[in-house]
């Protein structure tokens, strides 16, 4: 097993631009919180408009015809996002250390899950860097036509604090893997493990100005990035509002690319059917991964009338039996929410529950009397008209719904604005062909819940966003097809 540093040292706090760390103009910083205690754990340097103009100077200026970047062949784009990826392993105990103490998940999984995920997803876009090209197109008359996929230029890309540095690798991978240059804005509650990155790419040897980070607030770093006329594509993961935000701020300014993968209440459905060990696993996993922090959060779970209760009972257990404590202790399980305002919101979630006359199976209190830990929550006896039923709750909050049908629980499923994930428990294949069918959402686990790989693609249907990550799609979103045609002197 391996030893977390529990405290770590925060080596940087500044901005990255240019490929020097520098203090924000206003000269004002921000605090960033340990989750775990509510203490103080750094001040960085609070970017804000000013500051994304300089880096967007910075990454227009790398992005010029016969720049560095520019005469960079494509198959050395790759070299130096393997490079990186070399240098987040070698330095994956550090990072993960520092990702547990400012964002609050448990060492065991920003070590096991966060920063592995994290250099495979760089190292598989690395090696498309090589492979992404157009092609020759037979068209009528005398002319040659072929199409190229060029990089759409300046990207600005606004990432959450539940993955953090794992949504800086989706993000920047695909970026890179294209040619573009990018300003990323970490998110305010988590920036520590994208600054202390940003030491790594420039050892890696990245031109100045190809990566520039700038940490700052959403509604001044995110929106002048949003509303900027010289950011060609914005990529942005959060809430559904501020999704929206994003996307009005790109119509109304110069009709920027956006790509956007927001929230979600995704359904898990279990048929009487199912191994009920293997499910109970699925759901209890799927909700309480990440203190519930996860946009795919398996939030709504449906369980058939037969095994309702018996499965509710498993499904308490487990959640009684979860070990919440210090995200350094090797037995926790789960950790602290992130922030006192995300905090706030579950508890509210959580009494609207009772109000509305949901089953209060277990938990339903904070844990301890530091930080912003919830004791694991399950409901049952929930219904989509309760606040628990539909909204998205982003804490470990567990809903429990009875059905009796397959076309009925289908219909119930999909009766949300959302459409992200959705997952079905089931030995026969007939119910898994017509649920995966027939449920709207970008992503359809059976008897599996929160399974990632950089090589398949993730966003949402309807109000979950715009766009795929990850996988060959997520290349799409990060290059211009630009055509080509050329009068030939005879047919060709
Ligand atoms: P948020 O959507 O406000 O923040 C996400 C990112 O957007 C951060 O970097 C933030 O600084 C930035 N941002 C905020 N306002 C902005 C603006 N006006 N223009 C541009 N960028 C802006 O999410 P928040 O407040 O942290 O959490 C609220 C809820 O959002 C959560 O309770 C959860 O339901 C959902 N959420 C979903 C996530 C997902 O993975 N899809 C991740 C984080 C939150
Ligand atoms: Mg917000």
């Amino acid at each position: 097993m391996v030893t977390p540093i529990k405290n770590p040292e925060i080596r940087y706090k500044h901005l990255f631009i240019n490929n020097e760390f520098v203090n924000s103009s206003s000269g004002k910083t921000f605090p960033v919180i340990n989750p775990a205690t509510g203490k103080k754990i750094a001040d960085v340097q609070e970017g804000d408009k000013t500051d994304v103009d300089k880096a967007v100077n910075a990454a227009k200026k790398a992005f010029e015809p016969g720049s560095v970047w520019r005469n960079t062949d494509a198959s050395d784009r790759g070299r130096l996002l393997n490079k990186l990826a070399d240098l987040i392993e070698r330095d994956r105990l550090y990072l993960a250390s520092l990702e547990s103490l400012d964002n609050g998940k448990p060492f065991n999984d920003s070590y096991n899950v966060d920063m592995v995920l994290v250099y495979k997803c760089l190292r598989y876009y690395a090696g498309w860097t090589d492979k992404i090209g157009g092609k020759t197109i037979p068209m009528d008359g005398n002319y040659f036509c072929y199409t190229k996929h060029e990089p759409v230029g300046v990207c600005g890309q606004i990432i959450p604090w539940n993955f953090p540095l794992l949504m800086f690798a989706w993000k920047l991978g695909p970026a890179i893997a294209c040619g573009n240059v990018v300003i990323l804005k970490p998110a305010e509650q988590t920036p520590l493990t994208a600054i202390y990155t940003a030491s790594l790419i420039k050892e890696a040897g990245f031109p100045p100005g190809v990566i520039n980070i700038v940490p700052g607030y959403g509604p001044t770093a995110g929106a002048a990035i949003s509303e900027h006329y010289e950011i060609d594509k914005v990529a942005f993961t959060g809430s559904t509002e501020v999704g929206q935000i994003v996307m009005q701020a790109a119509a109304r300014t110069n009709l920027k690319r956006v790509t956007l993968e927001l929230g979600g209440k995704s359904p898990n459905v279990v048929f009487a059917d199912a191994d009920l060990d293997v499910a109970a696993d699925a759901c209890h996993n799927g909700l309480f991964f990440n203190m519930g922090q996860c946009c795919c959060a398996a939030s709504r779970t449906y369980v058939q009338e037969d095994v309702y209760d018996v499965f509710t009972r498993k499904l308490v257990e487990k959640a009684k039996t979860r070990v919440v404590g210090d995200p350094f202790d090797s037995r926790s399980m789960s950790g602290p929410q992130v922030d006192q305002e995300q905090f706030d919101k579950i508890m509210a979630l959580i009494d609207s529950g009772v109000q509305q006359g949901a089953k209060l199976e277990c938990g339903g209190k904070r844990h301890g009397n530091v930080g912003y830990f919830i004791q694991p929550t399950v409901f049952s006896g929930v219904t989509e008209d309760m606040r628990i039923g539909r909204e998205e709750i982003f804490g470990p909050v567990q809903q429990i719904i009875k059905f009796r049908t397959l076309d009925e629980v289908i219909q119930r499923a999909n009766k949300t604005n959302y459409g992200l994930a959705a997952a079905i428990c089931t030995k026969d294949i007939d119910k898994v062909m017509t649920y995966s069918s027939q449920v709207k959402a970008g992503t359809v686990w059976v008897n599996s819940f929160n399974v990632f790989g950089a090589q398949c693609p993730f966003g949402g249907f309807k109000m979950s966003g715009i766009g795929r990550e990850l996988g060959e799609y997520g290349l799409q979103q990060y290059s211009e097809v630009k055509t080509v045609i050329i009068k030939t002197p005879t047919k060709v």
